[in-house]
């Protein structure tokens, strides 16, 4: 099932479908290649637990825009790691992991498990899909310690943990940070993007997040509430 759907409405009139561009014409369109589309098939198993199968799946074209800007980068480096990142909480309790990634989180020997874990998941999925070892050895570098470590190993350390990160902000991540915490969308936005931004490593990940934060504030303003009331109104 895809998460789009047919309109109902059609205010011109007429059909326009004609002049819709193809989709590989379109600056900043993304979908996953052949290499992490055989990565995915492995890796969904795994990421079943607490939305890690979404918030991957986000991050992955979050990277993908961030590879845009980031030329330095390796997309053969950046984009298994962040499919396979968070395989490890698989093999923590769901709520536990809760406990662990909540503010003030209080296990930090699960952040460290869901890393140990998640790189051991990775290494077998990347053999089994034939990747280089000398790339599996640096992707299963940044995978043990994506969140635990301040600081970074590489520019494509820097890509990986900038896209992870900046789920936090985007629609889906601060849905779900809602339902983790028992937030409204106001709480939720203003954890995540106070505990997203000064986490970031890239002028590109830095400017992606100040523009998620200023829509998401724009949403929640009074003002667009009363555009959506007189919009209901008419
Ligand atoms: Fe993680
Ligand atoms: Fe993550």
């Amino acid at each position: 099932m895809t998460a789009w759907s047919r309109p109902r409405i059609n205010h011109l009139g007429r059909d326009v479908s004609a002049r819709i561009p193809p989709r590989d014409t379109v600056p900043g369109m993304v979908w996953l290649g052949e290499r992490d589309e055989a990565i995915w098939r492995l890796a969904a198993s795994y990421l079943t637990v607490r939305d890690n199968d979404a918030h991957s799946l986000y991050s992955y074209g979050i990277a993908r825009a961030l590879l845009s800007q980031v030329p330095e980068a390796d997309e053969r480096i950046v984009l298994p790691a962040i499919l396979l990142h968070d395989t490890g909480w698989s093999t923590v309790d769901e709520q536990d992991a809760l406990e662990a990634i909540a503010p003030g989180g209080g296990r930090p020997d699960l952040v460290l498990q869901h890393e140990r874990e998640g790189a051991r998941i990775a290494r077998e999925i990347l053999n089994a899909v034939d990747v280089p070892t000398a790339d599996i050895d640096i992707i299963v570098e940044i995978i043990d310690g994506h969140d635990s470590r301040t600081t970074s190993l590489s520019i494509n350390d820097s890509v990986v943990k900038d896209a992870d990160k900046l789920w936090r902000v985007s629609p889906h991540g601060r849905a779900v940070v809602c339902d983790w915490f028992g937030l409204d969308d106001d709480e939720a936005l203003r954890l995540c993007a106070y505990r997203a931004y000064d986490e970031l490593f890239t002028d590109a990940g830095r400017a992606m997040s100040r523009a998620l934060v200023a829509l998401g504030s724009m949403q929640l303003s009074p003002q667009m509430a009363s555009v959506y009331r007189r919009e209901e109104s008419q």
